[in-house]
């Protein structure tokens, strides 16, 4: 079956799959009041995903991430683990995660076939951690760092919101860390949600002082893989960890989109910041609907747009990217 392909020539190899919209913390960029539920929520099954992963792998899917919401508050997230990781042609699963059970459970989930886990981690002041994320967690997510590099995984990527008022202050910080740890450092510009301007206008830091400060102090920009994502990536040779900088508000971000995404309940989004999903879920009910999966899934990559409109201010529906994993 052929590949996903889009009209601008983007081949998407790689599935952000969201498996639930709940998270236990409250980080004041993405759930300030903490997770409130829409009803009774009904995220999609252990055998829909199944359905969903093979789908994706049939058309060149090779890649897929789990998120959420905490993808680690699923009961039977490490069986969702296994599922992915045990589909042909996947040959990477990864995950997106708070960290929280992380030295608990990291173990577990390398043995169950995951192979790269991205931890956020916004500041490594433990006050300023608690600050930003609503949880006094700090200790426990780097124990849980730790366990991640001692369970097997190469590297750990941590994400870090660059936040106006809050972390910015941290970069010294950071930099020590990763002098002597195998850490995928990754700041990420902060994003307007639904959340609204006024938290975007205050916080918002754009990540050119940060590239700025790198190449003056003997960081180059490596040069990009075929298959990277939108990240501009940093290394040093005195320096263990690597650093990815990602600026959705920089000229041609887009042009390396290789990302595709379903929310916890299938829908699928051709964009971060799209105004619609489209729903999946009726064709994940049995094996047997596989053809008909992919043939929209075709029929929708053709309506991928070029770029975000983010410019203009179009956050499109995402009102907190709990909801789509970011
Ligand atoms: N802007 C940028 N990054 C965000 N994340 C969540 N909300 C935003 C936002 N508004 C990031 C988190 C986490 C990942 C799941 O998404 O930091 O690392
Ligand atoms: Fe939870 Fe992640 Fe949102 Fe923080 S950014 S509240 S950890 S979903």
């Amino acid at each position: 079956m052929s590949q996903l392909q889009d009209n601008f020539g983007r081949r998407f190899h790689y599935l952000r799959m969201s498996v639930t919209d709940v998270c236990n913390f409250k980080c004041s960029y993405c759930l300030p009041d903490g997770y409130r539920p829409d009803g009774k929520p009904s995220f999609l099954t252990l055998s829909e995903i199944a359905n969903l992963a093979a789908a994706f792998a049939k058309v060149g899917t090779q890649k897929i991430r789990i998120t959420g919401g905490e993808p680690s508050l699923r009961k039977d997230f490490t069986d969702i683990i296994r599922v992915v990781a045990d589909m042909p042609n996947i040959n990477t699963v990864a995950t997106t995660t708070n960290g929280y059970r992380l030295a608990q459970n990291a173990q577990e989930w390398y043995d169950a076939g995951l192979r790269r886990i991205n931890v956020s981690v916004d500041s490594l002041d433990p006050r300023m951690f608690y600050q930003i994320t609503g949880e006094n967690k700090f200790d426990q997510v780097m124990r849980g760092i730790d366990a991640a590099l001692d369970a097997g995984f190469e590297r750990v990527k941590v994400n870090a919101v660059l936040l106006k008022h809050l972390n910015d202050k941290d970069l010294p910080r950071f930099l020590h860390w990763i002098k002597q740890y195998p850490i995928d450092l990754r700041f990420i510009e902060l994003m307007e949600t639904g959340l609204g301007h006024d938290y975007f206008n205050k916080h918002h830091l754009a990540g050119a002082t940060i590239k700025a400060h790198l190449l003056e102090n003997g960081w180059g920009l490596d040069q990009a893989a075929i298959d990277d994502g939108p990240a501009q990536n940093f290394s040093h040779d005195d320096y263990q960890g690597r650093i990815g900088l990602i600026m959705p508000y920089e000229k041609n971000f887009c042009a390396s989109c290789n990302r595709l995404r379903v929310s916890a309940k299938g829908k699928l989004h051709l964009c971060l910041f799209t105004e619609h999903g489209v729903d999946l879920r009726d064709l994940l009910q049995s094996e047997s609907q596989q053809a008909e999966l992919v043939s929209r899934l075709h029929q929708q990559l053709e309506q991928k747009k070029a770029t975000h409109f983010l410019h203009d201010g179009v956050t499109g529906v995402t009102q907190h990217l709990a909801s789509i994993g970011g």
